[in-house]
């Protein structure tokens, strides 16, 4: 296709603005799919992105209009996939800007939204659901000039439901974005925006191809993982799939090349022809890392062959996530896994529990730390290790010094709540490095130590500033901190798998909470259960869980049999999820609310 007929652009929306609806809708109109194929939405089809609302995988979609063709590429919404989002924004020249009629601009659409006007984007407004009785999209256009700073007189009134305001949609596509710039006699120089795994084609590639062109048969080179691979199909999907010959520059589509593994296709990756490759690849490769990790383990020991078979299925599609065997002394044999954050954690947890019926305990959330420990005696030099686990700590006489990774966080809030958020950061022990206003809102820089983030910073974040808050980060290295491993005692026996790393600061903060959830969590038991939270030896925080004052199932006895057996089945299934601890019973819901912050 010629450069001048092409647009690549992406959809940023607030949740439930309607950005899938209307997805669907440009589909429709421009011929992708009849209207029974369209009963499902397309462009969401994992279970779980659907239920939570939130797209995981950037997709892309090939829509013919007028002699053009357009790009529609769908971007991932929470920051801890902020490295997809910034390449799926890297790969357009523009965006529609969906904004709900009658809920106005929110807090989601100003993260995307800043980040696409970065990326140099033509933002096209889109007032969406102008059917509903409530809609407002005069106040919704000033909104939108107020507080994002950019022109909305002419935005486009539609509504995605009712098939209003589509054609304009596609026709200002066409007239304001700018069409792609490339060299088709330059090398080959493409960029990998996605990948994922397809039972049926291995490896599936999106790439977004600047300068050059990439064809079946050719022979590629991956810039930064130094592979070469043969190219075997080159296509796009509208949205099913379709072959093509070939991609030139501008356009967004995907290869195959028998390849195996995500792993061995990392976003960002620069795609170059062997034979005649590029001076240099592209700017902005970066190898996404694991930065939260935790232990799973299999509810019954019996679990952990089908937990490793699951896991490894899990990582053929997922490279940013990593895992190896680990053993406990509690919780028997299960595996350390690396997440890029909680959200990361919860969807790799649940796909594990829900698609492949696994009951799983999670330990405690941990960063990775660096210790450097004192010299042993027949040592040539003190060591330094990195501890991913915190019931690996050594001794603290061992230890010299630890270093926790820190990050640079970027957040912007409207004025009511910077009080709030200001208190949040210096509570995680942030240090305020900026504060500046831009189009009405302040924007915050802070330094934080990621072990204050990766817990709950973004949920609290959202929650203080009922969702208008926006948070973005970046590693910035590791630094020199007074930090401690906290135990929880339940009835005298250490829980490993709630053991943490704690600045010995808000430890004391951190265990009450701690003692104080679990009490709640923990059912009653005939005896009374003291928890505590302890810092080597010492004890800094402690409840106790009352006895239960009478033996419930006593009455059932020598009562109705079925009553009794039903009562057996529930104990037994009760079983299959709790863990021993003390003769104590934790069930294994415990774990993951105990470790959420109050
Ligand atoms: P997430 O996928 O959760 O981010 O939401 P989304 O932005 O993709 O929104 P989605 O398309 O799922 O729409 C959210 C709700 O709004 C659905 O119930 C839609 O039916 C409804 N909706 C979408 N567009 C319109 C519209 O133009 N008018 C009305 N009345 N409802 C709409």
């Amino acid at each position: 296709t010629e450069l001048s007929k092409i647009r690549n652009f992406s959809i940023i929306a607030h949740i439930d603005h309607g950005k899938s609806t209307l997805a669907d809708r440009l589909i429709q109109r421009t011929g992708g799919l009849s209207e029974r194929e369209m009963s499902a939405q397309v462009l969401d089809n994992m279970d779980i992105e659907k239920e939570r609302g939130i797209t995981i995988k950037a997709q892309t979609v090939r829509l013919e209009w007028k002699g053009h063709v357009l790009n529609l590429m769908d971007t991932p919404g929470h920051v801890d996939f902020a490295y997809e989002v910034s390449r799926s924004l890297a790969a357009c020249e523009g965006a529609l800007l969906v904004v709900d009629a009658a809920q106005g601009v929110e807090a989601q659409t100003l993260a995307n939204v800043y980040q696409s006007i970065e990326h140099d984007h033509e933002i096209i407004p889109v007032i969406n659901k102008i059917d509903l009785p409530s809609a407002e999209p005069e106040k919704v256009k000033n909104e939108i000039e107020e507080i994002i700073g950019i022109d909305a007189s002419n935005a486009v009134l539609a509504s995605a439901k009712s098939g209003i305001g589509i054609d304009e949609i596609l026709d200002a596509v066409v007239e304001r974005i700018p069409a792609p710039k490339g060299d088709a006699d330059a090398p080959l120089k493409a960029m990998l925006v996605d990948s994922w795994y397809d039972p049926y084609l291995g490896v599936v590639i999106l790439v977004r191809v600047i300068d050059g062109t990439i064809r079946k048969g050719q022979q590629i080179k991956f810039m930064a993982a130094g592979t070469t691979h043969l190219i075997d199909r080159v296509g796009a999907f509208r949205p099913k799939i379709e072959q093509l010959p070939d991609l030139g520059p501008g356009e967004i589509g995907f290869i195959t090349a028998q390849i195996k593994e995500v792993a061995q296709a990392r976003v960002g990756d620069t795609l170059t022809d062997a034979k005649r490759p590029a001076a240099e690849p592209l700017p902005g490769f970066k190898e996404v890392q694991p930065v939260v990790f935790c232990g799973l383990f299999p509810v019954d020991a019996n679990d952990f062959e089908k937990l490793r078979e699951s896991i490894s299925k899990l990582r053929l599609n997922d490279a940013s996530f990593s895992f190896e065997m680990e053993t406990s002394a509690a919780l028997g044999f299960g595996f350390r896994c690396g997440f890029l954050g909680l959200l990361h954690l919860e969807i790799i947890q649940e796909r594990l529990t829900r698609e492949y019926d696994l009951d799983l305990i999670t330990t405690a959330p941990s960063v990775v730390y660096r210790l450097r420990l004192t010299k042993a005696a027949g040592e040539a030099e003190a060591r330094t290790i990195e501890l991913h686990n915190p019931a690996d700590m050594p001794d603290p006489n061992r230890i010299d010094e630890i270093e926790e990774p820190w990050i640079k966080a970027v957040i912007y809030v409207p004025d009511e709540y910077l009080g709030s958020i200001l208190k949040l950061c210096q509570d995680r022990r942030g240090i305020q490095k900026d504060l500046t206003y831009v189009g009405g809102r302040a924007q915050l820089t802070y330094e934080l130590p990621l072990n204050e983030v990766v817990f709950d910073f973004y949920d609290r974040l959202k929650s203080i500033s009922r969702g208008y808050a926006s948070f973005d980060y970046e590693q910035i290295g590791y630094r020199e901190g007074d930090l401690v491993k906290m135990s929880i005692m339940v009835n005298a026996e250490p829980v490993d798998a709630l053991s943490m790393i704690v600045h010995r600061g808000t430890a004391e903060t951190r265990g009450r909470g701690m003692c104080e959830r679990l009490k709640d969590l923990i059912p009653r038991h005939l005896f009374k259960i003291p928890i505590q939270a302890a810092i080597g030896g010492k004890v800094i925080a402690r409840e106790t869980i009352a006895a239960m004052r009478k033996d419930v199932t006593a009455k059932c006895y020598g009562g109705d049999i079925t009553r009794k057996r039903k009562l057996l089945e529930k104990q037994k299934e009760g079983k299959k999820r709790m863990r021993e601890y003390g003769s104590v019973q934790i069930p294994q819901e415990a774990f993951i609310a105990a470790l959420r912050m109050g």
